[in-house]
C-alpha cells in the first residue's frame, strides 16, 4: 500500500472541492502526500494509505457520485481508515445545529456502519443563487434561508490538521 492519502469529493458548483483542496493542503503542510481528486476518477483505491471523502449534500441526501462511490467501494473502505465531510448547511450558526443533528443520509446508516468511518463531520456550504438552475432556485426558496458563503474556514483547517495527526500516527 503506497502512503498517500486519498482525498476524494463530489462537487456540483464546486463549494464542496475548495474543502477538500484546503483539506489537501493542510495535509501536504503535516508532510502527508495526498491526492485531491474528483469520485469519478478514483483509481486504485486499495493503493491508498487512508480516504477523506467530501460530499454536497442536496435535498437530504449526499451529492449522487458520493453514494455510488460508497456502494461500489464499501468492502476496500472498510477495510481502511475513512473519515467524511459533508458540506451543506446554509445559514449562520453550527453547521449540526443547522441541519438538527442530520450527519448523512440516514437510509445509508447500514452501509455507513459497515465502512466504519473514523469521523463524519458537518461544514457549511455556500448557498449562491447565480449558479442554481431555475428549479433548485425555486426549491430552495420554498426551503428558505441565507444567501451567502457559509463555509467555516477555520473549522476546516482545525478539523483537517486533526485528521493529519491521526493519519501520522
Ligand atoms: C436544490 C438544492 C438543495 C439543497 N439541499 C440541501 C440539503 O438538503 N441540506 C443541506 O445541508 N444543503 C443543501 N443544499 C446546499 C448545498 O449542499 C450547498 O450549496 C453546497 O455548498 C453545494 O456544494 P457544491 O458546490 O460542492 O455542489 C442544497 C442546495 C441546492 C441548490
Amino acid at each position: 500500500m503506497a502512503n498517500i492519502v486519498l482525498i476524494t469529493y463530489a462537487s456540483k458548483y464546486g463549494a464542496t472541492q475548495e474543502i477538500a483542496e484546503k483539506v489537501g493542503e493542510v495535509l501536504k503542510k503535516e508532510g502527508i502526500t495526498v491526492d485531491v481528486v474528483p469520485m469519478k476518477k478514483v483509481n486504485k483505491l486499495a493503493d491508498y494509505q487512508s480516504v477523506i471523502i467530501g460530499s454536497a449534500v442536496y435535498i437530504g441526501q449526499w451529492y449522487k457520485p458520493t453514494t455510488k462511490f460508497l456502494q461500489k467501494n464499501e468492502k476496500t473502505l472498510a477495510a481502511m481508515p475513512v473519515w467524511i465531510f459533508s458540506s451543506g448547511p446554509f445559514g449562520k450558526g453550527d453547521p449540526v445545529e443547522l441541519l438538527k443533528g442530520w450527519k448523512f443520509p440516514l437510509a445509508l446508516k447500514p452501509m455507513i456502519d459497515r465502512i466504519n468511518p473514523r469521523e463524519i463531520v458537518v461544514f457549511g456550504g455556500t448557498m449562491l443563487p447565480e449558479k442554481m438552475s431555475g428549479m433548485e432556485k425555486w426549491i430552495v426558496k420554498r426551503v428558505g434561508g441565507e444567501t451567502g458563503d457559509f463555509r467555516d474556514w477555520e473549522m476546516i483547517n482545525t478539523w483537517a490538521k486533526k485528521v493529519a495527526k491521526e493519519i501520522k500516527k
